[in-house]
């Protein structure tokens, strides 16, 4: 729900325009109030009216609008809303936030804005993969802006590939994230999920089966409760959860890296199957097969990030938590693995191919702490990741 949330709406222009419309529907059904802005571009695609009369107010256009000005000044406009929504955020928008332009209505109020903004990009494949977009978008995510999509399809131009906006739901989805309001909000909390890809050559990789579903879910119910997530995701099935900031990485170094960059952070879950080995013999060609016989590979450990980060001499998060997969003696290995890694919890389960766990939907987890072991019910990853996020709520409250 959004009662009371108040959003600003900048609509670009782009024929995704018209999915706007339906997102002003959709965002005041769940009781937001919409204040929207249209680019000289965005009337090419949705006229005023329209925008007005779903938004059931004014819409503003123009920078140097005498009208306008009186009834709320640009810079006013820029600070009333909860969040700043972009969709769609054109190439042209996208690059002008990048440089900090503010020649029309929309770039002024992005410049002038002290609310967190989430674009929802929208473009021709091509206009989204040019390195000078992906620049802006680096930049962008630097600056703290969210985003949401760009989704891979058809596109209106006829081509295929990334740049269609994500779909209005998808959109209040993550904006429903960012707004949440619960006993987490102010708290931040870092999240690594899925497997890792440790690779033998540029085509082929070791991995493991995680799905990365108890991480997304993780990731979900704590943004629900109000909590900034950083979610450090390894090529995993599932997709990331809205209204979370989303770092992607493919190897346990990576992971680690992107750990390291993204403390300090209230409380810190290990949800990642990472490999335990990488490959140190790693080549940059294609291994082809050979009369000599089969190729050798030679492995190094990889680091192990949740007990890095729960032996931190400095900035450790108040909370860290593993998760210990087992095939056998569950409690004792995970009670022994939460004493040799350090971490405050850990969340035991086991992955034995009969119990269906791993890549499946459902968990069944016993929480080790200095209270002793708790068994959970088998339960729905959903419903453990809900149950999890209240406990990490009650003990950073
Ligand atoms: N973990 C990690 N970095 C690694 C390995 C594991 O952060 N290199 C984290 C996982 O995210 C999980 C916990 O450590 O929270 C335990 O992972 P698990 O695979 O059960 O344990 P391992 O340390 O790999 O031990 P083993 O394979 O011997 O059971």
């Amino acid at each position: 729900m959004l009662a009371g949330k108040h959003i600003l709406l900048i609509i670009g222009g782009g024929i995704a325009a018209f999915k706007s419309l339906d997102l002003i529907r959709r965002l005041r059904e769940r009781g937001a109030e919409v204040t929207p802005v249209l680019t000289a571009a965005g009337s090419e695609f949705v006229t005023p009216l329209s925008v007005s009369a779903l938004a059931g107010k004014p819409v503003f256009q123009a920078l140097f609008d005498l009208n306008d000005e009186a009834e709320m000044g640009h810079i006013q406009l820029s600070r009333v809303a909860d969040l700043v929504v972009v969709a769609p955020a054109t190439a042209d928008l996208m690059a002008k936030m990048a440089q900090g332009l503010a020649n029309d209505l929309a770039s002024t109020l992005l410049l002038a804005t002290d609310t967190p903004v989430l674009i929802a990009p929208a473009m021709n494949v091509r206009m989204w993969q040019h390195p000078a977009t992906q620049r802006n978008i680096e930049t962008l995510m630097a600056d703290g802006i969210g985003m949401v999509g760009p989704n891979a399809g058809d596109m209106a131009c006829g081509e295929f590939g990334p740049g269609r906006m994500a779909e209005p739901l998808e959109i209040v989805a993550n904006i429903e994230a960012r707004l949440a309001d619960g006993p987490l909000r102010g708290k931040r909390i870092l999240v690594t999920s899925g497997p890792t890809h440790e690779p033998i050559d540029p085509v082929r990789y070791i991995a493991n089966r995680s799905s990365g579903a108890q991480g997304a879910a993780l990731g979900r119910a704590l943004a629900a409760l109000g909590a900034h997530v950083v979610f450090v995701t390894g090529p995993a099935d599932v997709p990331p959860p809205e209204g979370v900031e989303v770092i992607r990485v493919q190897t346990a170094l990576q992971m680690l890296e992107a750990v390291q960059g993204a403390l300090p952070a209230d409380a810190a879950i290990f949800a990642a199957a990472v490999a335990d080995w990488r490959v140190s013999s790693a080549s940059d060609r294609k291994l082809k097969k050979s009369k000599d016989g089969l190729p050798e590979l030679s492995f190094a450990e990889n680091p192990d990030i949740l007990k890095t980060v729960s032996r931190m001499p400095e900035g450790r998060p108040g909370l860290v938590i593993g998760f210990a997969a087992e095939t056998n003696d569950v409690v004792d290995n995970a009670t022994a693995k939460r004493a040799r890694k350090g971490c405050d919890w850990i969340l035991a389960n086991d992955v034995s191919p009969e119990t269906g766990i791993m890549g499946g939907d459902e968990n069944a987890v016993t929480l080790i702490s200095d209270a002793g072991a708790e068994v959970w019910q088998r339960m729905g990853k959903d419903a453990v990741a809900r149950k999890l996020a209240a406990r990490i709520a009650q003990a950073l409250g």
